[in-house]
Order: structure tokens, then sequence, then C-alpha cells
């Protein structure tokens, strides 16, 4: 009895040694592994809450008290309801010409006027979202002002409804019977990211641990994977996504990384295996549960900037030249820079895991879409690095890659030349850590669908980019 007893003893003993040796760097495989299911999905009431208050217009002069009583009021009555998704019906997508001088200007200012958003843009053009009711209004102005510009998209909502169709009954039943829900047939909740890394890190704990590195305003996990062989000299890759929540491709694709390097790392290159990985695929979670639940088009983050507008732009909120050129200090403005540099509990939460860990990080790669960009720093203002010769280079050889694979064309270059300078960006901030290759990738497509990508394209997007990152990853093992 007691030798049996003492066996036991024994056995637990060296369970823990096994489980607690830092065989994976810092994170402790098997302390902090959450159950499934444990992931936080938004009640009714906050999403009542939230919708009511993007309701009060930017310019509305009621008094705050009156509008919370007002929101207190509208939750009781909404209580039982779904919340209500924003339309698009009618909304348009333009692609204008900049060409003619003044055009940027008169942009700008219907852009102030809140009549239209923008999309995406490079030196040469930009698209823009345009509400229904100023359609007509618009054609107008630009035909006044010789502005040459194309529909792109007629009928936004029509797009909306099209691009995210629920799976057929099988692979339903194939989801339930493979202890995850992802697939890259469709684009997943969070609730299904979060379960498919947890899922990974029990199935493989030998080589993947899950962290959750800190919470979103609204308390979801920020959720970093990790893959790695124990090894303790190798390199490390930080690979992140979904910083903007309406670029729905971005988590869809860093999640086709994981699951490709994940399920068959024994048959992975040497470059793979001899990197550490970690993956984020979701920084920016109660913006991309917002997109999915209220407005497809979200772009920040959800904490409350000033009177109704809501979020800052994560990609604005990095500290170095933070408030420079290209963001906004207005809370209402899409690309809003927040109070302060890391203002943001996502963008703190990023950028201190990177500081105190003690991976020795040669490459950060952020997804972004649309545009199909290859861009390196720096972004806060029309200037490079002093090695930027090597990341054009590598960004040139990952393009190659990548339409050799798949067909898509990338261009490359630094993002200030290529597109606009905007201050604040995570790829700037990374490469002022001294991380040597700093890139951010706007992925597919160039245009046509923009952020309301279908879903067939998410698997010839990310293995393309895929082919891409290979190449990468033999960069960094040369180095
Ligand atoms: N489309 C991205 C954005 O506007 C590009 C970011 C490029 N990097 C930069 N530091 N500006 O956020
Ligand atoms: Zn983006």
């Amino acid at each position: 009895m007691g030798s049996k007893r003492q066996t036991v003893v024994l056995f637990l003993a060296a369970l823990t040694v096994v489980l607690s040796s830092p065989l994976i760097n810092e994170l402790q495989p098997g302390e902090e592994w959450p159950q499934r299911n444990s992931v936080r999905q938004p009640v009714a009431d906050d999403q009542t809450e939230q919708t009511l208050t993007e309701d009060f217009s930017t310019d509305d002069p009621a008094p705050a008290a009156v509008v919370e009583d007002a929101i207190i009021v509208a939750k009781t009555i909404e209580r039982d309801h779904e919340p209500k998704k924003i339309d698009y019906s009618g909304s348009q997508v333009w692609q204008v010409s900049t060409t003619k001088s003044g055009a940027r200007q008169v942009i700008g200012r219907l852009r102030r006027r809140n009549l239209i958003s923008t999309w995406g843009g490079n030196q040469s053009s930009v698209d823009i979202l345009i509400k229904p009711n100023v359609v007509e209004n618009i054609t107008r102005v630009f035909k006044r002002e010789s502005i040459d510009y194309n529909v792109v998209i007629e009928d936004l909502q029509k797009r909306i409804n099209e691009e995210n169709p629920p799976l057929d009954n099988d692979e339903i039943e194939l989801q339930d019977r493979r202890g995850h829900r992802m697939t890259w047939k469709q684009y997943h909740r969070l609730e299904d990211i979060y379960g498919f890394m947890d899922y990974l890190a029990k199935t493989y704990p030998s080589i993947i641990s899950v962290k959750s590195i800190g919470k979103s305003f609204e308390g979801r996990d920020l959720k970093i994977l990790r893959i790695s062989n124990g090894k303790s000299d190798n390199k490390a890759v930080f690979i992140d996504g979904g910083i903007h929540a309406r670029e729905w491709i971005s988590p869809a694709t860093v999640t086709y990384f994981i699951y490709q390097f994940a399920e068959y790392f024994d048959v992975e290159s040497d470059d793979i295996k001899g990197i550490d990985w970690y993956f984020m695929p979701v920084v920016n979670p109660d913006g991309y549960e917002y997109t999915h639940t209220v407005d497809r088009l979200w772009r920040k983050n959800r904490k409350p900037g000033y009177r109704a507008c809501t979020g800052t732009d994560l990609n604005r909120n990095f500290g170095h030249h933070w408030g420079g050129k290209g963001a906004s200090n207005s809370p209402c403005s899409e690309i809003y820079r927040g109070s302060n540099a890391f203002s943001e509990p996502e963008t703190l939460a990023l950028s201190e895991f990177i500081k105190s860990s003690a991976a020795n990080f040669s490459a950060y790669v952020t997804y972004h879409s649309y545009g199909q960009y290859m861009l390196y720093p720096w972004g806060y203002d029309n200037a490079v690095p002093p090695d930027y010769k090597d990341l054009d280079n590598l960004g040139k050889k990952m393009a190659e890659a990548i339409s050799k694979t798949g067909g898509s064309q990338y261009q490359v270059g630094s993002s200030s030349g290529l597109l606009y300078p905007a201050a604040g960006g995570s790829d700037d901030w990374a490469k002022s850590q001294g991380i040597k290759y700093s890139y951010t990738i706007e992925l597919s497509d160039t245009g046509r669908y923009g952020f309301v990508l279908p879903t067939s394209f998410i698997v010839p997007v990310a293995k393309e980019n895929l082919a891409g990152l290979r190449v990468l990853a033999s960069q960094v093992i040369k180095e």
C-alpha cells in the first residue's frame, strides 16, 4: 500500500517536473491553457449599448447625462433583441482618381462632412465608400470638378450578404468531430479561432502553447500561440493579424499558417522547425467581433473616445513617431491615433509582450488588407532605414514566391513611398525595437471586393502567402 502510494507521488512529482520544465521558453505548457468554450462572447446587453451609442450622431449636442439616460431606457426595451446590424444597402464603393490637382482636397472635405469614408488607396487613386443618400450629390460634385471615378461596388450590402455563407451540413458535422470548429471555408467568430488555438495546444503540448497576454478593452483575451521545437538558440518570428477589425482575410490567413505548421510540423522544412513562431491572429478582438455583430466595416478598436465617437486606430497608436503624419487627433476619425502612444490595451499588451520576451525576434510580419503590397518601414514619413535594401530584396523574393504559387502580384516598397505617410504603425515600432525584417503585408485583393472578400479567396490567398513566409523563414535562418 505505502510503496504504491510512494510510486504515485514520485510519478506525479516527475510529471510536474516534466510539465513545468522550461522546454517552451517563457510559456509554461499546461499552466494556462483555457478550457474549451471559455471564450467570452458578447452578450446582447453589451451590444445594444454599443449600437445605440453609435446612433447618436457626432455633432449631437445632447449633454452626456441625457445620452446615458436614453441608453438605459432603450436598453430595457431592446434587452431581448439581437443587436441591430448596420445595413449597407445602396452604399457604393468608388475608385477615384486623385491625379487631378485639388481632387484630394475635395475628397477630404466630403470625408470630414461624414458623407464618405476611405477604404484604400495609393498615390494615384483612393477607394471611397459612399452612403446611399449622397450618391447623386457626389456624382454631381465629381462631374463638376472633372474628377474621374469608377463604380466598383454597386450595392455593398449585396456583397456583404454573399461574402460569408453558412457552412453546409456535412461540414458542420465534420467540425463537431474534429475537436475544433475552424475551417478555411468561412470567416469565423473569435470563439472558433481561440478554440482552435487551445485545441492545438492541448493536442501538441510538446511544441505548441497558448498564452493570453492581456485583455482587450471589452475584456476579451489577447491570445498568442507559439510553435517551437524548444531549442534555446532559435531565432524567433512574430506574426500578427486583425489589427484592423474589418480585414477578415488577415486572421483567416494567419490561422491557416498556424494550421499548416502545427499539423505538419514533423514533416516541415528545417527552416520552419528551426524558428520559434509567435502568432497573434486577432490583435483587435473587440473590433473583430463588432464587425460580425454590428458593423461589417468597423476598423478601429472599441474603446470609447469622445461623445458618440468610439475607437482608436490601433495602427496609429504605436510608439515610434506617434502623432506624426497621416494620423488624426480626432476621436471621430477612422485614423484616430488615441490619446497617447500605447493608450490602448491591445497595442500596449502586444508591445509589452515583445519587449519583455526573451525570444530573439528577427522578423515581425503584420497582415492587413487590401491592395497586395509588401510594405517595409518607414511609415511615419518619407524615409527608409539604413538597411532598407535588405528589406527590399527579401520583400521582392517573397513577392516572387507569392506570384509563382498563386499568381497574385504584390508591389514591394516602403509604406510611406508606396502608399502615404502614416505614423504610429506597428511595423515602424517593431523596426525601432531592432527587429530587422519588419513588414506590413496588405493581402488581396486590389479593390474589386476590397474588405468584403468572398470566402473562396481564403485558401488561395493563404497558400500563396505561406510560400512568401517560407522565403522569409529561410532568410531568417541564414542570418
Ligand atoms: N494600410 C495600413 C494602414 O493604413 C498601412 C500601414 C503601413 N505602415 C505604416 N506604418 N504606415 O494602417
Ligand atoms: Zn489594415
